[in-house]
């Protein structure tokens, strides 16, 4: 992409309502706007952004052996009056009416409508177990939405829901998605950690939030320092295997938000040394609530002796929209955002230094082409600006690396690359460039 040729309105200066440096680079580097409160338009750099994170959820869902669907954003009152929940969401909740009176609202999250979907579709149990999800626009009308995308009122979430047979079953759907979870923000380049969170009347402990540590995250949370040096699952894990021994793994250490600290367990379970008290950010959230849903709303399947059973159920999120502002606040310096490879709107910046000089011109106009023929993706800063300005722009948007072309190199035949994260720099020739990013 030509920057010339796109839309990437930057500002300035540091936006007013902006409290957190996620919210103002996400600003100030164009990629999202405000429409009204809590509520963003992805402007093109943003919307590729959200696009990398999504597909990176996606494979990671399917790996793990869930089916991705579709449900709509407007959901029907009368759904909700079944499972019960139609009062009791109170103000939260979007409510709508259409032409015929008929009661809707904007769905806060789904376990309803994929009840209702998995009644009318599954009847026996040979049809069992199944993890169904999807990626879809939420609304939860937030009384302080705040720090832009990572607490808005509309926001992309994942979620998914299990249907098993027994609880036995149900938690080994919950360890498949507790490993994937770990997978997917490991290749974000983000070291979240899973911590324990509260079940609410359905007890037991199978509930975890996804963490990532912030000292702008809206969690207190305490955590042994292992935790943090632990590797994430890798490719190859057999999602059909017993799972339990990677998930003790993680488990088996001390870590818990604000809301099920126990100051005393941590002195007790954890040495000072390796107590971590930090603040962080939720980007994903499992819990296994059994047939809270499937018992209020008759979603019941014909066992192996041809009883009717109630389904064994978990639901699972990842706030996707938010993910983009927590990636942000994970990797940043002073002069804007670092995004890591996997979540990079284009992997390359290539700056012209200047524009006009015909040496540099042909020699950019070459490099972009056969860069873009390999399927690399780059932005071409091919505005007739000052060098200082195209640094500063390419530092703030923060694409992994930078071709840095001028007329000085260029006369002995070289170019130089900077990596955005270490500041690294090095003289290459052309072909040592294109060898680079393209093999
Ligand atoms: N208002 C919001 N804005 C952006 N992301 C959100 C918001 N609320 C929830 N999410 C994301 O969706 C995931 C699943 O939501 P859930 O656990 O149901 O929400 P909550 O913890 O707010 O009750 C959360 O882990 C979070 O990453
Ligand atoms: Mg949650």
């Amino acid at each position: 992409m030509r920057l010339s040729e796109y839309f990437l309105p930057l500002l300035r200066d540091d936006p007013k309502e902006a409290e957190i440096v996620s919210h103002r680079y996400m600003l100030r580097a164009g990629l999202i706007r405000q429409a009204s409160a809590g509520i963003y338009s992805w402007l093109p750099m943003g919307f590729r952004v959200l696009k990398k994170i999504e597909a990176i959820v996606r494979e990671e869902q399917n790996r793990a052996g869930a089916i991705e669907l579709l449900m709509p954003t407007i959901q029907s009152a009368e759904l909700w009056r079944e499972s019960g929940r139609y009062d009791d969401y109170g103000k939260e909740m979007l409510r709508i009416e259409d032409r015929s009176g008929r009661e809707m609202l904007y769905g806060p999250t789904n376990e309803e409508l994929i009840t209702e979907i998995f009644r009318a579709g599954v009847n026996s149990y040979r049809d069992l177990p199944r993890n169904l999800y999807h990626i879809q626009w939420k609304f939860r009308d937030e009384i302080r939405p705040r720090f832009g995308v990572m607490r808005g009122r509309e926001f992309l979430m994942k979620d998914g829901y299990s249907f098993d047979l027994d609880v036995e079953s149900a938690k080994h759907s919950y360890n498949q998605m507790f490993v994937s979870y770990l997978r997917t923000f490991d290749r974000m380049g983000l070291k979240a950690i899973p911590m324990a969170a509260d079940t609410g009347p359905i007890g037991g402990d199978l509930s975890h939030e996804f963490i990532i540590l912030a000292d702008t995250g809206e969690s207190e949370v305490f955590c042994h320092q292992d935790l943090i040096d632990m590797d994430a699952p890798g490719a190859d894990v057999d999602y059909g295997s017993d799972l339990q021994p990677e998930i003790d793994r993680w488990t088996n250490h001390y870590a818990a938000t604000d809301e099920l600290h126990d100051p005393a367990k941590f002195d007790e379970l954890v040495p000072r040394e390796k107590q971590v008290s930090a603040r962080g950010i939720e980007v994903g959230h499992i819990f296994f609530f059994g047939t809270k849903y499937t018992e209020a709303m008759n979603c019941l399947v014909q066992g192996p002796d041809g009883k009717q059973i109630p389904l064994q159920c978990g639901s699972y999120g990842i706030g996707v929209s938010r993910l983009v502002g927590g990636i942000i606040e994970a990797s940043h310096d002073e002069n804007g955002i670092i995004w890591p490879e996997p979540v990079a709107p284009f992997r390359i910046g290539l700056l012209n230094l200047k524009v006009g000089d015909e040496k540099t011109d042909e020699a950019c106009g070459a490099l972009y082409q056969q860069l873009t023929a390999a399927g690399v993706e780059v932005l071409y800063d091919d505005r007739n600006e000052r060098a200082g300005g195209k640094f500063a722009t390419m530092d703030l948007i923060g694409l992994p690396w930078q071709i840095i072309v001028g007329p000085k190199g260029i006369k002995s035949g070289e170019v130089e690359v900077k990596n955005r994260a270490s500041g690294d720099r090095e003289s290459l020739s052309m072909d040592a460039v294109l060898n680079k990013f393209t093999h």
